[in-house]
Protein backbone atom coordinates (compact mmCIF):
# COMPACT_ATOMS: atom_id res chain seq x y z
CA UNK A 1 0.00 0.00 0.00
CA UNK A 2 1.17 3.18 -0.86
CA UNK A 3 1.19 6.14 1.58
CA UNK A 4 2.20 9.72 1.65
CA UNK A 5 4.40 10.50 4.58
CA UNK A 6 6.26 13.98 5.38
CA UNK A 7 10.35 13.84 5.63
CA UNK A 8 10.85 14.90 9.07
CA UNK A 9 14.20 16.70 9.39
CA UNK A 10 16.48 14.11 10.69
CA UNK A 11 14.31 11.38 10.30
CA UNK A 12 16.10 7.93 8.97
CA UNK A 13 15.18 9.00 5.71
CA UNK A 14 17.43 11.06 5.84
CA UNK A 15 20.47 8.79 6.55
CA UNK A 16 18.40 6.58 3.98
CA UNK A 17 19.69 9.31 1.73
CA UNK A 18 22.99 9.59 2.82
CA UNK A 19 23.86 6.31 2.79
CA UNK A 20 22.39 5.99 -0.98
CA UNK A 21 24.23 9.25 -2.07
CA UNK A 22 27.80 7.00 -0.71
CA UNK A 23 26.58 4.07 -2.81
CA UNK A 24 25.85 5.72 -5.39
CA UNK A 25 29.17 7.78 -5.51
CA UNK A 26 31.39 4.12 -4.89
CA UNK A 27 29.46 2.65 -7.80
CA UNK A 28 30.76 6.03 -10.33
CA UNK A 29 34.39 5.99 -8.89
CA UNK A 30 34.23 1.82 -9.41
CA UNK A 31 32.54 2.88 -12.90
CA UNK A 32 35.60 5.47 -13.97
CA UNK A 33 38.23 2.54 -12.46
CA UNK A 34 37.03 0.20 -14.69
CA UNK A 35 36.74 2.28 -18.13
CA UNK A 36 39.79 3.59 -17.50
CA UNK A 37 41.22 0.10 -17.45
CA UNK A 38 39.61 -0.36 -20.33
CA UNK A 39 40.65 1.85 -22.45
CA UNK A 40 44.34 1.06 -21.21
CA UNK A 41 44.01 -2.23 -22.38
CA UNK A 42 42.65 -0.79 -25.53
CA UNK A 43 46.28 0.96 -25.90
CA UNK A 44 47.26 -2.54 -27.09
CA UNK A 45 45.37 -2.22 -30.13
CA UNK A 46 46.30 -0.34 -32.92
CA UNK A 47 45.71 3.17 -32.40
CA UNK A 48 42.94 4.67 -33.92
CA UNK A 49 43.40 5.68 -37.75
CA UNK A 50 42.24 8.73 -39.72
CA UNK A 51 40.64 8.23 -42.76
CA UNK A 52 43.42 8.44 -45.05
CA UNK A 53 45.13 6.06 -43.57
CA UNK A 54 41.39 3.91 -43.92
CA UNK A 55 41.41 4.25 -47.44
CA UNK A 56 45.15 3.26 -48.14
CA UNK A 57 44.92 0.15 -46.22
CA UNK A 58 41.18 -0.48 -47.74
CA UNK A 59 41.02 -4.11 -49.16
CA UNK A 60 43.65 -5.08 -46.93
CA UNK A 61 42.18 -5.11 -43.11
CA UNK A 62 38.20 -5.94 -43.12
CA UNK A 63 38.04 -2.74 -41.05
CA UNK A 64 34.45 -1.77 -41.97
CA UNK A 65 33.42 1.72 -43.53
CA UNK A 66 31.06 3.19 -40.70
CA UNK A 67 28.22 4.75 -42.69
CA UNK A 68 26.01 8.16 -41.09
CA UNK A 69 22.43 7.38 -41.33
CA UNK A 70 20.34 10.45 -40.59
CA UNK A 71 16.92 9.24 -40.35
CA UNK A 72 14.89 11.72 -42.07
CA UNK A 73 11.85 12.96 -38.73
CA UNK A 74 8.57 10.88 -38.72
CA UNK A 75 5.42 12.84 -38.19
CA UNK A 76 2.37 11.89 -36.56
CA UNK A 77 0.06 11.06 -39.35
CA UNK A 78 -2.50 13.18 -40.98
CA UNK A 79 -0.79 16.11 -40.72
CA UNK A 80 -0.90 19.22 -43.56
CA UNK A 81 2.23 20.05 -45.43
CA UNK A 82 2.48 23.02 -43.47
CA UNK A 83 1.97 21.93 -40.35
CA UNK A 84 5.11 19.42 -41.30
CA UNK A 85 6.91 22.09 -42.20
CA UNK A 86 5.98 24.66 -39.16
CA UNK A 87 7.40 21.40 -37.06
CA UNK A 88 10.91 21.51 -39.40
CA UNK A 89 10.59 24.59 -39.22
CA UNK A 90 10.75 24.62 -35.11
CA UNK A 91 13.17 21.99 -35.14
CA UNK A 92 16.11 23.58 -37.60
CA UNK A 93 15.53 26.79 -38.43
CA UNK A 94 13.82 28.73 -35.41
CA UNK A 95 16.87 29.32 -33.36
CA UNK A 96 18.52 31.85 -36.54
CA UNK A 97 15.27 32.71 -38.06
CA UNK A 98 13.50 33.62 -35.22
CA UNK A 99 9.35 32.48 -34.33
CA UNK A 100 7.14 32.82 -37.92
CA UNK A 101 10.42 33.40 -39.39
CA UNK A 102 10.29 36.95 -39.28
CA UNK A 103 14.60 37.29 -38.86
CA UNK A 104 17.01 39.35 -36.84
CA UNK A 105 19.10 41.56 -38.27
CA UNK A 106 22.64 40.83 -38.13
CA UNK A 107 21.98 37.08 -37.42
CA UNK A 108 19.61 35.83 -40.11
CA UNK A 109 17.49 37.19 -42.85
CA UNK A 110 13.42 37.20 -42.83
CA UNK A 111 12.16 34.05 -44.79
CA UNK A 112 8.35 35.58 -44.53
CA UNK A 113 8.92 38.33 -45.58
CA UNK A 114 6.13 39.39 -48.62
CA UNK A 115 9.47 40.95 -51.50
CA UNK A 116 11.48 37.96 -50.62
CA UNK A 117 8.59 35.32 -50.94
CA UNK A 118 6.93 36.59 -53.92
CA UNK A 119 10.72 36.96 -55.96
CA UNK A 120 12.31 33.43 -54.69
CA UNK A 121 11.38 30.35 -56.53
CA UNK A 122 10.91 27.10 -54.36
CA UNK A 123 14.00 26.23 -56.18
CA UNK A 124 15.88 28.90 -55.23
CA UNK A 125 14.94 27.76 -51.33
CA UNK A 126 15.37 23.79 -51.96
CA UNK A 127 18.86 25.11 -52.80
CA UNK A 128 19.67 27.52 -50.87
CA UNK A 129 18.14 25.39 -47.92
CA UNK A 130 19.94 22.38 -48.90
CA UNK A 131 23.45 23.58 -50.13
CA UNK A 132 23.31 26.02 -47.22
CA UNK A 133 25.52 29.44 -48.14
CA UNK A 134 29.32 28.67 -47.90
CA UNK A 135 31.49 31.28 -45.60
CA UNK A 136 28.21 32.31 -43.44
CA UNK A 137 25.98 31.18 -41.27
CA UNK A 138 23.25 29.72 -43.11
CA UNK A 139 24.54 25.45 -42.93
CA UNK A 140 24.01 22.85 -45.07
CA UNK A 141 20.32 20.86 -44.82
CA UNK A 142 20.96 18.84 -47.51
CA UNK A 143 19.96 15.56 -44.55
CA UNK A 144 16.40 16.61 -44.68
CA UNK A 145 15.08 15.33 -47.78
CA UNK A 146 13.20 17.25 -50.74
CA UNK A 147 10.07 16.17 -49.76
CA UNK A 148 10.51 17.73 -45.87
CA UNK A 149 12.26 20.63 -47.89
CA UNK A 150 9.34 21.54 -49.93
CA UNK A 151 7.18 21.22 -46.56
CA UNK A 152 9.37 24.01 -45.10
CA UNK A 153 8.66 26.09 -47.92
CA UNK A 154 4.72 25.49 -47.90
CA UNK A 155 4.94 26.90 -44.27
CA UNK A 156 7.05 29.85 -45.00
CA UNK A 157 4.98 30.45 -48.25
CA UNK A 158 1.61 30.34 -46.03
CA UNK A 159 2.62 33.36 -44.03
CA UNK A 160 1.71 35.76 -47.39
CA UNK A 161 -0.61 35.51 -49.93
CA UNK A 162 1.14 37.49 -52.41
CA UNK A 163 1.77 35.56 -56.23
CA UNK A 164 4.83 34.14 -56.82
CA UNK A 165 5.81 35.87 -59.74
CA UNK A 166 9.69 34.11 -59.62
CA UNK A 167 8.79 32.56 -63.25
CA UNK A 168 8.67 36.25 -64.59
CA UNK A 169 11.53 37.70 -62.60
CA UNK A 170 13.83 34.94 -63.68
CA UNK A 171 13.05 35.36 -67.04
CA UNK A 172 14.10 39.29 -66.88
CA UNK A 173 17.80 39.44 -69.22
CA UNK A 174 20.98 39.44 -67.91
CA UNK A 175 22.06 42.76 -66.94
CA UNK A 176 24.43 44.60 -68.80
CA UNK A 177 26.53 47.17 -67.43
CA UNK A 178 29.91 48.57 -66.54
CA UNK A 179 31.05 47.23 -63.33
CA UNK A 180 33.55 49.57 -62.32
CA UNK A 181 30.38 51.99 -61.93
CA UNK A 182 28.62 49.41 -60.26
CA UNK A 183 31.79 49.16 -58.04
CA UNK A 184 31.54 53.15 -56.96
CA UNK A 185 27.67 52.39 -56.10
CA UNK A 186 28.28 49.28 -53.88
CA UNK A 187 31.06 51.44 -52.27
CA UNK A 188 28.77 54.58 -51.58
CA UNK A 189 25.79 52.58 -50.64
CA UNK A 190 25.20 49.16 -50.44
CA UNK A 191 29.11 48.45 -48.61
CA UNK A 192 27.84 50.18 -45.32
CA UNK A 193 25.27 47.23 -44.89
CA UNK A 194 26.73 44.40 -46.91
CA UNK A 195 30.63 44.67 -46.39
CA UNK A 196 32.72 46.22 -48.89
CA UNK A 197 33.26 43.17 -50.54
CA UNK A 198 29.29 41.77 -49.96
CA UNK A 199 30.89 39.46 -47.08
CA UNK A 200 27.46 40.07 -45.08
CA UNK A 201 27.43 39.54 -41.52
CA UNK A 202 30.89 39.21 -40.92
CA UNK A 203 31.40 42.34 -41.85
CA UNK A 204 29.64 44.01 -39.00
CA UNK A 205 26.39 44.76 -41.07
CA UNK A 206 22.82 44.01 -41.28
CA UNK A 207 22.53 42.77 -45.07
CA UNK A 208 23.69 39.41 -46.20
CA UNK A 209 26.91 37.86 -48.15
CA UNK A 210 25.44 39.17 -51.63
CA UNK A 211 29.29 39.36 -53.05
CA UNK A 212 29.26 35.43 -52.27
CA UNK A 213 28.94 32.81 -54.20
CA UNK A 214 26.43 31.00 -52.02
CA UNK A 215 24.06 33.54 -53.51
CA UNK A 216 25.32 34.62 -56.49
CA UNK A 217 25.17 31.28 -58.12
CA UNK A 218 21.73 30.53 -56.88
CA UNK A 219 19.63 33.75 -58.14
CA UNK A 220 19.28 35.06 -61.54
CA UNK A 221 19.85 38.36 -62.14
CA UNK A 222 16.05 39.67 -62.45
CA UNK A 223 16.13 38.60 -58.88
CA UNK A 224 18.74 40.68 -57.83
CA UNK A 225 17.59 43.33 -59.90
CA UNK A 226 13.38 42.86 -58.48
CA UNK A 227 15.43 42.90 -54.81
CA UNK A 228 17.52 46.25 -55.39
CA UNK A 229 14.35 48.32 -57.08
CA UNK A 230 11.76 46.86 -54.79
CA UNK A 231 13.60 46.40 -51.73
CA UNK A 232 12.56 43.73 -48.47
CA UNK A 233 9.28 45.78 -47.02
CA UNK A 234 9.99 45.69 -43.23
CA UNK A 235 13.48 45.39 -43.22
CA UNK A 236 16.43 47.94 -43.56
CA UNK A 237 16.83 47.21 -47.56
CA UNK A 238 14.91 49.54 -48.69
CA UNK A 239 13.96 49.96 -52.27
CA UNK A 240 16.64 52.21 -54.82
CA UNK A 241 13.92 53.13 -56.79
CA UNK A 242 11.07 55.80 -56.84
CA UNK A 243 10.99 58.60 -54.21
CA UNK A 244 11.06 56.18 -51.21
CA UNK A 245 13.95 54.54 -51.79
CA UNK A 246 17.41 55.03 -50.06
CA UNK A 247 18.81 56.31 -53.46
CA UNK A 248 17.04 56.81 -56.65
CA UNK A 249 18.94 54.37 -59.29
CA UNK A 250 18.20 54.38 -62.88
CA UNK A 251 17.75 51.17 -64.29
CA UNK A 252 21.27 51.47 -65.79
CA UNK A 253 23.04 51.84 -62.64
CA UNK A 254 21.50 48.91 -61.40
CA UNK A 255 22.48 46.54 -64.28
CA UNK A 256 25.60 48.06 -63.12
CA UNK A 257 26.21 47.13 -59.79
CA UNK A 258 24.68 43.50 -60.74
CA UNK A 259 27.65 43.28 -63.18
CA UNK A 260 29.91 44.52 -60.56
CA UNK A 261 28.47 42.00 -57.95
CA UNK A 262 28.97 39.08 -59.72
CA UNK A 263 32.43 40.08 -60.62
CA UNK A 264 33.09 40.00 -56.90
CA UNK A 265 33.76 36.17 -56.38
CA UNK A 266 35.98 36.16 -59.55
CA UNK A 267 38.41 38.89 -58.11
CA UNK A 268 39.63 37.19 -54.97
CA UNK A 269 40.26 38.54 -51.67
C1 LIG B 1 22.77 28.92 -37.51
C2 LIG B 1 21.84 29.89 -38.03
C3 LIG B 1 20.90 29.44 -39.13
C4 LIG B 1 20.07 28.35 -39.15
C5 LIG B 1 19.90 27.29 -38.10
C6 LIG B 1 19.33 28.45 -40.39
N1 LIG B 1 19.71 29.55 -41.09
FE1 LIG B 1 19.01 30.15 -42.89
N2 LIG B 1 20.30 31.69 -42.92
C7 LIG B 1 21.17 32.01 -41.90
C8 LIG B 1 21.96 33.16 -42.30
C9 LIG B 1 23.04 33.82 -41.47
C10 LIG B 1 21.53 33.51 -43.59
C11 LIG B 1 22.07 34.65 -44.45
C12 LIG B 1 23.35 34.19 -45.11
C13 LIG B 1 23.97 35.29 -45.95
O1 LIG B 1 24.57 36.19 -45.38
O2 LIG B 1 23.86 35.24 -47.19
C14 LIG B 1 20.48 32.58 -43.95
C15 LIG B 1 19.80 32.60 -45.16
C16 LIG B 1 18.76 31.79 -45.48
C17 LIG B 1 17.98 31.88 -46.70
C18 LIG B 1 18.14 32.91 -47.80
C19 LIG B 1 17.22 34.07 -47.50
C20 LIG B 1 17.36 35.25 -48.40
O3 LIG B 1 16.94 36.35 -48.00
O4 LIG B 1 17.91 35.12 -49.51
C21 LIG B 1 17.03 30.90 -46.64
C22 LIG B 1 15.98 30.59 -47.68
C23 LIG B 1 17.23 30.19 -45.39
N3 LIG B 1 18.28 30.75 -44.71
C24 LIG B 1 16.44 29.14 -44.96
C25 LIG B 1 16.68 28.42 -43.78
C26 LIG B 1 15.87 27.31 -43.36
C27 LIG B 1 14.63 26.82 -44.06
C28 LIG B 1 16.43 26.83 -42.20
C29 LIG B 1 16.03 25.60 -41.43
C30 LIG B 1 15.92 24.37 -42.19
C31 LIG B 1 17.56 27.69 -41.89
N4 LIG B 1 17.68 28.64 -42.87
C32 LIG B 1 18.36 27.54 -40.78
C33 LIG B 1 21.31 31.36 -40.70
C34 LIG B 1 20.67 30.19 -40.35
C1 LIG C 1 20.58 49.97 -44.60
C2 LIG C 1 21.15 48.68 -44.90
C3 LIG C 1 21.18 48.20 -46.34
C4 LIG C 1 21.66 48.86 -47.44
C5 LIG C 1 22.22 50.27 -47.52
C6 LIG C 1 21.52 47.94 -48.54
N1 LIG C 1 20.98 46.75 -48.12
FE1 LIG C 1 20.57 45.14 -49.25
N2 LIG C 1 19.82 44.17 -47.66
C7 LIG C 1 19.82 44.66 -46.38
C8 LIG C 1 19.19 43.70 -45.52
C9 LIG C 1 18.98 43.85 -44.03
C10 LIG C 1 18.83 42.60 -46.34
C11 LIG C 1 18.14 41.31 -45.91
C12 LIG C 1 16.75 41.57 -45.46
C13 LIG C 1 16.42 40.74 -44.25
O1 LIG C 1 17.21 40.74 -43.30
O2 LIG C 1 15.37 40.11 -44.24
C14 LIG C 1 19.25 42.93 -47.68
C15 LIG C 1 19.07 42.10 -48.77
C16 LIG C 1 19.56 42.36 -50.03
C17 LIG C 1 19.49 41.46 -51.14
C18 LIG C 1 18.89 40.07 -51.09
C19 LIG C 1 19.97 39.14 -50.56
C20 LIG C 1 19.53 37.75 -50.16
O3 LIG C 1 20.26 37.16 -49.35
O4 LIG C 1 18.51 37.29 -50.62
C21 LIG C 1 20.11 42.05 -52.19
C22 LIG C 1 20.31 41.49 -53.58
C23 LIG C 1 20.54 43.36 -51.74
N3 LIG C 1 20.19 43.51 -50.42
C24 LIG C 1 21.22 44.26 -52.52
C25 LIG C 1 21.61 45.53 -52.08
C26 LIG C 1 22.29 46.47 -52.93
C27 LIG C 1 22.74 46.21 -54.34
C28 LIG C 1 22.47 47.59 -52.19
C29 LIG C 1 23.06 48.91 -52.63
C30 LIG C 1 22.46 49.53 -53.79
C31 LIG C 1 21.89 47.33 -50.87
N4 LIG C 1 21.40 46.07 -50.86
C32 LIG C 1 21.90 48.23 -49.83
C33 LIG C 1 20.28 45.88 -45.95
C34 LIG C 1 20.77 46.87 -46.78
Amino acid sequence: MLMKKKIEPNSIHNYLLVVLALVSFLGLAVAITSSQISSNSLTAEPPLVSTEYLSEIEGKSDIEKVEVVVTPPEFPENLSEVEKGELLYKQNCVFCHQADAIGKPGLAPSLTNKDLLANASDNFFLTTISKGRSGTGMPSFAHLNEKNLRSIIAFLRSHSDVSNVSDEVNAQPDAHGDPRLGKQWFKQICSTCHGVRGDGYIAGGTGTAIGKKGFLDVVSDGFIRATIKEGRSNTRMLGFQGASGLANLSDQEIDDIIVYLRSIPMLGQ
